[in-house]
Parts: structure tokens; sequence; C-alpha cells
């Protein structure tokens, strides 16, 4: 058999990594409060604002993320649940959002089944991963708001991570507290469902100025956790918390706020994280391919 050939051009576009590849996070956390939510939307919106075309997915019961963006999960002909468990596709769930680029895969009440539904479905940790190959490309990014469990859509949202995982920190007294369950859930996924999850982000919320401890849990976080935190901090800011009642994300609600200023850093962190990764991986692409 003749062996193939890879011209110049092709590992150059190869190692440029030309070909539109979707990236997919899952925002996670078992604990609740602590900000995947108003992070996975915000971040959602500026990184739409920037140009990118992002698709969220609100995985969750609560459909926190989904009310954020002015959606009404009772009012709804589709939802992640159809797509997971009705095997609609994907593509029919989708619905725009007042922010052009920013999509969304909106939650419903009925989710809140879906995990017992799921226990006796063939496959049943795949189901939102099988169902996001068939929009691959169409996205730059998807975004999985994950609920506060560690349940089978946390699962689901984790084998379909294969951009890994952010985790969202408030920056608190116990802080930490309960994330080994999340690192023994991401260890468990990484050997049986996704060999590649590994945790790429860690974001720092709801930091308050006025206290030492909030000082004290981003120093820590940011030295034990120098490649997953990220640099900017999310200020406490009464404006995130008054945004998803007026269904809209801080973008539009309160776009000079503090809450605003540091989403818009964050999506501009990721960006600049993801491009120097791009760069990191073409550089030892070219040099696999050359030698
Ligand atoms: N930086 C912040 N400043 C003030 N309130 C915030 C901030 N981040 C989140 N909140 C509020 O805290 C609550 C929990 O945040 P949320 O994003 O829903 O957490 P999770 O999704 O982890 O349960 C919500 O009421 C939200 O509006
Ligand atoms: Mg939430």
């Amino acid at each position: 058999m003749r062996g193939w050939r890879i011209t110049d051009r092709q590992a150059r576009s190869l190692a440029q990594n030309e070909t539109i590849v979707t990236r997919i996070y899952a925002f996670a956390n078992q604990k609740g409060g602590v900000g995947k939510t108003t992070t996975a939307v915000n971040l959602g919106a500026y990184l739409a604002e920037l140009g990118r075309r992002v698709l969220l997915v609100d995985a969750d019961p609560q459909a926190n993320a989904s009310s954020s963006l002015g959606v009404d999960p009772a009012d709804l002909p589709l939802s992640l649940y159809d797509a997971l468990i009705r095997r609609r596709p994907l593509a029919a769930t989708i619905r725009s959002t007042p922010l052009p680029g920013l999509a969304l895969v909106p939650s419903a009440p009925a989710l809140a089944g879906a995990e017992v539904e799921m226990v006796s479905m063939l496959a049943r940790e795949f189901l939102l991963r099988r169902a996001l190959e068939t929009i691959n490309g169409q996205y730059d990014h998807v975004l999985i708001d994950c609920p506060p469990s560690l349940g089978l859509l946390t699962v689901n949202a984790l084998t379909s991570a294969s951009d890994g995982v952010i985790v969202p920190i408030q920056c608190e007294y116990l802080a930490l507290e309960g994330l080994g369950r999340l690192w023994q859930t991401i260890q468990l996924v990484r050997e049986s469902l996704n060999p590649q999850l590994f945790i790429s982000g860690m974001v720092l919320t709801m930091f308050d100025s006025r206290t030492n401890l909030a000082e004290q849990v981003v120093s820590e976080v940011q030295s034990h956790f120098p490649d997953q935190a990220f640099r900017t901090v999310i200020p406490r800011n009464v404006r995130l918390s008054e945004a998803p009642s007026y269904g809209q994300t801080i973008r539009t609600y309160a776009p000079n706020s503090a809450g605003a200023q540091a989403y818009r850093a964050l999506a501009q962190e990721f960006l600049a994280r993801e491009a120097a990764e791009g760069e990191a991986v073409a550089t030892s692409e070219t040099g696999r391919i050359g030698a």
C-alpha cells in the first residue's frame, strides 16, 4: 500500500488549526450558588460580542441560564430534554437570543426527570456528546451550564467537554471544600468516558474586596492552580444578580458596571489563552510533522 503524503500547505493548515473546530466547555461545580450560570451566560455574551459564534447549553433542570436570557422554560416547544431523551435533532431545539452570535439550547422542567429516564438508556453517558456532534463546526464555542450535582446530566456534560471543565469558585470560606468530589468524578470520567478531560479553567467569583478572606482565597487558588486560575477575578456586584430577573445578560442590563467589565475582561483573557494554547499546539505539531 502506498503511504499518503502531506503537502507543506496541508501541514501548515493542520498546524495552524485552520479547520473550524467547535470548542466545548462544561461549567461545573457541584456546589450551588457559586456562579456557574452567571459565568456561562455572561462569558458567552462577551465571547459573542468579540465575534465568536457561541452556543449555550442549559443542562440544569432549574433553567436559570434559559431564564437569564429571557426564555421562559414553561413555554417551550422543544428543549434539551427532547434532544437527549426523545432523540430529536439538537438543531431543532436551538433558539436565537436577543444577542447576535449567542444561541441557546434551553432547559425545561422535564429535564429533572431525564436523569432517571437516562439510567436505562444505551450509552447514557454519551447522549449529549452524540447530540453535539451533529452541530460540530457550526459554533466556535459551546458552553454547557451544569446542574449543582454530579449526576448523569453533569456526567454527560463532562463526557462532551472536549476542551475541559471550567470551575467557578466563590471567594468565600471553605471555597475549595467539596471540590475533591468534582476531582474524583472528573478522574472517573477521564478513565472511562473522555480520556481528554481536564480542568481547563477556574474562575474566582463574587470577590468582595472588603474582606481579607476573599484576598486569601484568590491568592491560594492562583498559587495552587497557576495554569487554571484566570487572572480576571469577578467582583461581587449587585448588577450581576439583578440582570437575570430582567431576562438579560450584564452586557445589555448594565454594560458599564464592574460586573460587566469583569466578564468582558474574562472573555478577552479566555480567548488570549486559547490562542496561546493553539500556538503551542501548532509549534509541537510542526515539530512532529517535520520530524
Ligand atoms: N459576581 C456576583 N455578584 C453578585 N451576585 C452574583 C455574582 N455571581 C452570581 N451572583 C448571584 O448569586 C446567585 C448564584 O449564582 P449562580 O450563577 O446562579 O450560581 P450557580 O449556577 O453556581 O448555582 C445568583 O442569584 C446570581 O445572580
Ligand atoms: Mg446554575
